[in-house]
């Protein structure tokens, strides 16, 4: 087994595929001490800049004062505190927007989330339709459903294959945002199949949540779409600063994973302490600041956007078209993503390199994510560096 395995990591290095990890030794910032060198970060999914916020530092004080640290079981036996509970009803309401009879479940990740409501709900005699460039949490919960799968790549594709279908449910699986691309799906489109074949519509909105629609209430919010086929799942650690996930739903399918889901069941309720910090966070996504961070988001994207357009035509590189803080600039080649990316490591900038299996082979890219947290001249500095880089 060492053999194989020495022989597999030779393998993938030679592609230029090893990965590695940094350490971060100060709080999640653009400006951030990484492996003891200050750098300036465009990599962080914390689009609001609220991971170090005080109001939200305090809140999670607070809470472990209040409920201690660890949730001592699952949901299920002991472990599902008022917070907890607190948290679901808040996202609740606001899911009730889009879904009629809407209730939510917390979870303790996006992928946990996305695991629990694939599971439950393409179980057997259920036909999954699966978008191409889902993130790999539902891809994995596609494979360990017992439904039947097939992939689509544009909606003309899934309408081909919902009607020849003759499975008895249906659920079509697609990400709201993409994260490797920043584009959104023509959910409009896709809600209207689900209404003509009688399917559910499960949503991934991990990077629509807290950056897009009014109040930051994410991508159906953006589109107003409503629907009892919807199943809306949105994470906790990227916009809203924290971490966890939950899956809103009308209440007989939330109570469906309630009864079913493995990866809601078998598993140890995240810290009360997170989840009471959590109402803080969704406070400020709703409120007056969040409005203020998401126009700024908008300011600093079209700066970059203006900034990167002349270097991605002069190079050959794709600048492909984006809705939210996501700003992927596709250099093709894994070796000229790792040669721009080390280029402006050099110089005190961290923006990953992105390869497959990440994304499909050939279009390997810099992912550069923006924070309402980074000034003008931070986006300047990195439209420097990487016209000097290329
Ligand atoms: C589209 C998408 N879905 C789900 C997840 C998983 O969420 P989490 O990080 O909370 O596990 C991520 C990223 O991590 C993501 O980008």
């Amino acid at each position: 087994m060492l053999e194989y395995l020495r022989a597999e990591l030779r393998a993938r290095d030679a592609q230029s595929l090893t990965r590695v990890r940094r350490v971060a030794e100060t709080a999640t910032a653009p400006h951030q001490t990484v492996d003891g060198r200050p750098l300036l970060l465009f990599c962080s999914n914390d689009y609001l800049g609220l991971a170090n916020h005080p109001r939200l530092v305090r809140a999670l004080q607070e809470g472990a004062a209040r409920y201690g640290v660890g949730s001592g079981a699952s949901h299920l036996i002991s472990g599902h505190s008022r917070a907890h509970e607190e948290l679901e009803q808040r996202l609740a309401g606001i899911a009730a927007r889009f879904i009629p009879q809407a209730r939510s479940l917390s979870f303790s990740t996006g992928y946990m989330a996305n695991l629990a409501a694939v599971t439950a709900l393409g179980g057997e005699g259920t036909a999954i339709f699966s978008e191409r460039l889902n993130h790999a949490s539902l891809i994995d919960g596609v494979r360990l459903a017992r439904g039947t799968r097939q992939v689509f790549g544009s909606v003309a594709e899934l309408a081909a294959q919902l009607q020849a279908s003759t499975a008895a449910r249906k659920l079509i699986v697609t990400d709201a945002v993409f994260s490797m691309d920043g584009h959104l799906a023509p959910l409009p489109q896709l809600l209207h199949l689900a209404e003509r074949h009688d399917a559910l519509l499960l949503v991934d909105d991990a990077h629509g949540f807290g950056v897009l629609g009014p109040q930051g209430h994410g991508s159906l919010a953006h589109f107003g779409l409503r629907s009892e086929r919807l199943v809306w799942m949105g994470t906790l650690g990227k916009a809203a600063g924290a971490a966890g996930a939950f899956v809103a739903a009308h209440a007989t399918v939330i109570e469906w994973l309630l009864q079913t889901a493995r990866p809601a069941i078998f598993t140890t309720a995240a810290p009360p302490a997170l989840a009471h910090a959590l109402l803080t966070s969704l406070d400020l996504i709703e409120g007056e600041e969040g409005e203020r961070r998401r126009a700024q988001l908008e300011l600093l994207g079209a700066q970059l956007r203006e900034g990167l357009a002349p270097l991605a035509a002069r190079h050959g590189w794709q600048l492909p078209p984006s809705d939210t803080a996501i700003h992927p600039l596709i250099v093709w080649s894994n070796e000229a993503a790792l040669a721009l990316a080390a280029l402006l490591e050099a110089k005190g900038l961290r923006v990953p390199a992105i390869r497959p299996p990440t994304v499909a082979a050939g279009t390997a890219r810099l992912r550069i994510t923006l924070c309402a947290e980074h000034r003008a001249e931070d986006v300047d500095e990195l439209l420097k560096a990487l016209r000097d880089a290329a």
